[in-house]
């Protein structure tokens, strides 16, 4: 398994299994203990995707030593705030059923957000956290929290993929050593990305599928990703990428895709309150 060394020296395996929008109750148990038979050591979960429980369950029947196995999970904006963080990152845990996470992220960058990370620092010195990082911040956004900050992120987990490769967060955070990790690294299964010819091309001569080329060339880059499937032979077809390389000249030409605009908004008005309104995770 690859891994990367973010700026606290803790490594990071350079694949993750992402979990966003897999039903709790069964389906993301069924997957998560999948990509742990396919080899991924790195789960990457939030408050607000319902299903800490089914990862927690998965990992421990995996009978996969805990320390073998980098988990991340995410505060939700309900919880932001010194002292509602530190209840909702004990409530993750709690659902995770651990004793630490190996990253926790503020999932948003809203409100009380320097509060919400001071907690977050105690909990790394307590030991409950060992890498702390943030999310969804554009440049403006970092630029305007991160200095409030005493200790600096490991991560900034934003949605990147060929058609938006953040050229311009990743320069910004490069200086500071801090990793981007890539959400929906696939444009979320986006059928002109996976169909460019591009890169259909590049997975006829490697003889990969089209997922895998882009997220080689993502791990090539220096991105941490994070693949979602519940497909099993897309599960372990997304981890194998680590027995081919693209050229120079082929990674240009994938570089060459980006149009630098992406989804999600986050300086986008209202955002805030739209992602409050649909994701409550308690009252
Ligand atoms: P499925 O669960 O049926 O595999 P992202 O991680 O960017 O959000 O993309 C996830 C979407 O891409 C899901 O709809 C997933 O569908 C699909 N997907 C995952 N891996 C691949 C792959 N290797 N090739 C094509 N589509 C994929």
């Amino acid at each position: 398994m690859q891994t990367i060394t973010l700026n606290d020296g803790n490594k990071i395996p350079s694949v993750g299994f992402g979990v966003f929008l897999i039903p709790a109750n069964g389906p993301t148990y069924d997957a998560v203990r999948t990509a742990l038979k396919a080899g991924y050591r790195h789960i990457d979960t939030a408050a607000a995707y319902f299903n800490e429980a089914d990862v927690g369950r998965a990992v421990r029947d995996s009978g996969i030593p805990r320390e073998e196995i980098f988990i991340t999970s995410k505060l939700w904006l309900q919880d932001y705030g010194y002292e509602a963080a530190k209840k909702g990152l004990e409530t993750s845990l709690d659902k995770l059923g651990l004793d630490y996470v190996d990253l926790y992220l503020l999932h948003q960058p809203y409100g009380d957000v320097a509060g919400a990370w001071k907690a977050l620092e105690e909990a790394k010195a307590a030991g409950k956290i060992k890498s702390i990082g943030v999310s969804n911040m554009t440049p403006k956004i970092w630029k305007e929290f991160v200095p409030q900050f005493e200790t600096l992120p490991a991560v900034n987990q934003v949605e990147c993929n060929p058609f938006f490769q953040q050229r311009e967060l990743r320069e910004l955070l490069a200086g500071d050593d801090v990793k981007i990790e890539a959400y929906q690294p696939l444009g979320h299964g986006d059928a002109s990305l996976l169909s460019h010819p591009a890169i259909t091309k590049l997975a006829e001569k490697y003889g990969k599928n089209a997922g895998q080329v882009i997220l080689r060339f993502e791990v090539q880059d220096g991105l941490i990703v994070l693949p979602k499937s519940t497909n099993p032979e897309r599960i372990a077809g997304n981890l194998d990428i680590f027995d081919f390389a693209l050229t120079e000249d082929e990674m240009d030409a994938l570089r060459a895709l980006d149009t630098g605009k992406g989804h999600h908004d986050p300086e986008a008005p209202g955002v805030a309150e739209m992602l409050l309104q649909n994701y409550k995770i308690h009252d």
